[in-house]
Order: C-alpha cells, then structure tokens, then sequence
C-alpha cells in the first residue's frame, strides 16, 4: 500500500508569518494517520520552518537545488546545504523552471541526481501543455520526461523516486484535470514503469498536481493511482491545506 503525500508547494510566496500560522495550525491539528505532509517554502524560509516546525508531523521540502555540492553558481543551493535545514524532499523539473529558466530533461536528470546523492526525495515533475494536450500527445511528452530520467536511474534509485504529474494547463489557473482524465495519465505512468520493474511500478507514489483544492481533492485522490497531490495555491491557506490533507486520509 502507497502511503498517501500531500506537498505544499509556495512557489514565490510566503512570509514568516505564514510560517508560524502554519507552525501553530499544524501542531493544535491532528493529521490523519498514514498521510505524509511536506511543505514547500522558498529556500529564506527554511530554518524558521524546521524551528516552527518541530511541534507538528510538517515534513520539508525545497523547490529546486543545484546538480553541483558547491562552488561558483551565484543564487545556487545544494544539496548538501538542503539537507542541513532537515529538508526531506525536493522538486525537480517543476514546469515553472521548465518553462521560465529553460530547464530540459537533460538538467532535471541531473538536479535529481544531485538529489538522491544528497539523501533527499525528488519529487519529478512532468505535465503537458495544453496546445500538447490538444495535439493527442499528453502521453508522449509525459512518457518522455519520465523515461529520460527513470531509464537513467539503477534501479535502486528509480524506487526512490516520487513523480507529481501536473498539467500544465491546469497549474494555477483553476482549471484542474478531472479525475478520469488524471487517472488515464496516471496509469499511463505506472504501466510504464512496469515495463522496468512490476513491483517498481506497483511501490511507485503518483501525485496529481494542478489546482487541487479543499473541494476537489477527495474525488482526484480516490483514484486508483493517485497518491497524493502536490498543492499550489491551496497550500497557502492553512486551513485549506489541512482540508487537502484529511482527504488523503
Ligand atoms: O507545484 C504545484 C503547483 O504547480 C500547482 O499549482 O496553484 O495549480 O495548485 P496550483
């Protein structure tokens, strides 16, 4: 049985105050058993939230980091420098750096890398766009994003591996995939990864990402291959946030 994970993904947003209504909510809140909860600040707040943090079952994550441990990359982290503020989890090829800094397959594969040789768990993000979606090739560009990754990895490595598929299309604009249409690529997904490993495909976490809200999240995380959801917008208000998280439960 995959256990159930909520991820809150701020983006560019936040504030210490934020932090600490989430500090506060999530340690009086009782989480349903078996869910794991990630939260996703921008990198200056991280060590408030591992303080703030400590009285609650909030796991950490990071929205991007560097492929290498150190040196000359001006406005850069690593690795290294993530798992020191205890951050458990990490995204890697998020449509927003896909589609804003350029980032290709090739760079994901190696921002994954440098996740798992620093022990934390890549979160891979693939999604279509609409203009894809349109054109019948949502399999094809999802397939590809997943297969130049997974066919990289040993498959010790693909274990690790957490994939949010998040629709372009449906990224902050409201419009949320429905759950049929979710499902499809989900299974999509995992049948590919058969073609590895059947246990591989079977232990593999899937979230759905893409305007996932309070009132929607409860019919995307009762498909069959959903695992969980990876929450922009909705990751900002706490009390929605919480209301995700007890859907999963
Ligand atoms: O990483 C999650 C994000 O891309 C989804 O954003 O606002 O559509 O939930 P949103």
């Amino acid at each position: 049985m995959r256990r159930p994970l909520i991820a809150g993904n701020w983006k560019m947003n936040g504030s210490t105050a934020l932090v600490k209504a989430f500090g506060d909510a999530f340690a009086a809140a009782k989480l349903p058993a078996g869910v794991d909860v990630v939260v996703i600040p921008p990198f200056p707040y991280l060590e408030m939230a591992r303080q703030a943090f400590k009285k609650t079952s909030l796991k950490l994550g990071a929205q991007t980091l560097n492929p290498q441990s150190s040196g000359a990359h001006t406005g850069e982290v690593s690795g290294s420098m993530l798992q020191e503020f205890d951050v458990a989890y990490v995204l890697a090829g998020h449509s927003e750096r896909r589609q804003l800094y350029q980032e290709n397959d090739e760079q994901v594969f190696d921002r994954l890398m440098a996740a798992l040789a620093s022990g934390l768990t890549p979160i891979l993000c693939v999604g279509e766009t609409l203009e894809e979606r349109d054109a019948d090739r949502t399999m094809d560009v999802v397939l590809r994003q997943v297969g130049y990754v997974m066919s990289r990895l040993e498959p010790a490595q693909r274990s690790e591996v957490v994939i949010a598929y998040e629709p372009v299309w449906a990224i902050g604009t409201g419009r949320t995939a429905t759950p049929e249409q979710a499902q499809e690529v989900m299974a999509g997904i995992r049948s590919y990864q058969a073609s590895f490993d059947a246990v591989l495909a079977e232990q593999l976490k899937l979230l759905y990402g893409g305007s996932m809200n309070a009132s929607n999240a409860a019919e995307l995380l009762a498909q069959p291959d959903i695992d969980g959801g990876l929450v922009g917008g909705a990751s900002l208000k706490t009390d929605e946030f919480y209301a995700i998280c007890q859907s999963a439960g």
